[in-house]
């Protein structure tokens, strides 16, 4: 029977790390201060959006809270963000996505200053690590990480194989997993015999977006599960993309949803907050 990974506790012990850091921080007169910013109403982002406020609450990071109409321009929420971006006193920009369809989100992330990227989206933040410089790492993958580490699973050596290759989970995943010498295959929706593929890894992380889709037949016995998807099913529940009552059984360990990868975004979000404030009063 696997181990099931626990992503509230573990997410929990970095937070009560992160909190003995700040406290130590501001014994010296530093603090950190998270501007978030929402455009328009969407509940699933609102309920993140406070998710992120309450986290900094507890850390003892301060958060400034935009929310913006839907009807917002492009250029007031440049103009905003680069208003956050020569404020001094503020350490993290993170604009919750997706924004708007108006709203060029490429253009959006671009603007944010690098330093104050604590999503990891800015392009300077992507090469830095691509290229293994020290940068804002990307909160979902870095939590993936913090959960193997954390539950004692070897990653060196190991075949990893991710099944999606998004901007913001799969390809940085990738990189984070080779950086951490495991052997990386990334798959995709034109890959071709995903279930075969999926069957060689001893390290299964999937962010492929579709409700229940990776069965026992995806699974090596004994495999590690990382399941990255968030979804509703038909009666309101939250579900992964992994049918998690059959594969856990073959596997040997994984994770939960609720309660596995999601908890760890967070986590890592504020890791990076106080990293930012490392960096600025260094
Ligand atoms: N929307 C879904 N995930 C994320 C995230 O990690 N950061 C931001 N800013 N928006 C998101």
């Amino acid at each position: 029977m696997a181990h099931i990974i626990d992503g509230k506790q573990i997410s929990q012990e970095i937070r009560d790390e992160l909190k003995k850091e700040v406290a130590a921080l501001a014994a010296q007169g530093r603090e950190a201060t998270l501007a978030v910013i929402q455009v328009g109403t969407d509940p699933a982002s609102t309920v993140y959006v406070n998710n992120k406020k309450k986290a900094c609450a507890y850390i003892g990071i301060r958060s400034l809270s935009y929310e913006l109409p839907e009807e917002t321009t492009e250029e007031e929420l440049l103009t905003l963000i680069r208003k956050l971006n020569a404020d001094d006193t503020v350490n993290g920009i993170l604009v919750q996505l997706p924004v708007p369809g108006h709203i060029r989100e490429d253009e959006i992330i671009r603007t944010i200053a690098p330093e104050k990227d604590v999503d990891g989206f800015h392009p300077q933040n992507v090469g830095k690590l691509l290229i293994g410089e020290p940068g804002f790492l990307p909160c979902t993958p870095a939590g993936v990480i913090q959960l193997l580490k954390r539950s004692g699973i070897e990653i060196a050596g190991k075949h990893c194989v991710v099944v999606g290759r998004s901007n913001i989970v799969g390809k940085p995943m990738a990189v984070l997993m080779l950086r951490e010498n495991a052997t990386v295959t990334v798959a995709h929706s034109k890959t071709r015999d995903l279930k075969a593929l999926c069957r060689q890894a001893d390290i299964l992380i999937v962010a492929i977006g579709k409700p229940r889709f990776i069965t026992a037949e995806y699974v090596k016995e004994g495999a590690v599960v990382i399941d990255v998807g968030i979804h509703r099913n038909e009666d309101n529940k939250l579900c992964g993309d992994v049918l998690f009552e059959e594969v856990s059984p073959h596997a040997s360990a994984i994770t939960p949803v609720p309660g596995g990868v999601g908890p760890m975004t967070i986590a890592m979000l504020m890791d990076n907050c106080v990293e930012s404030m490392r960096n600025a009063n260094a």
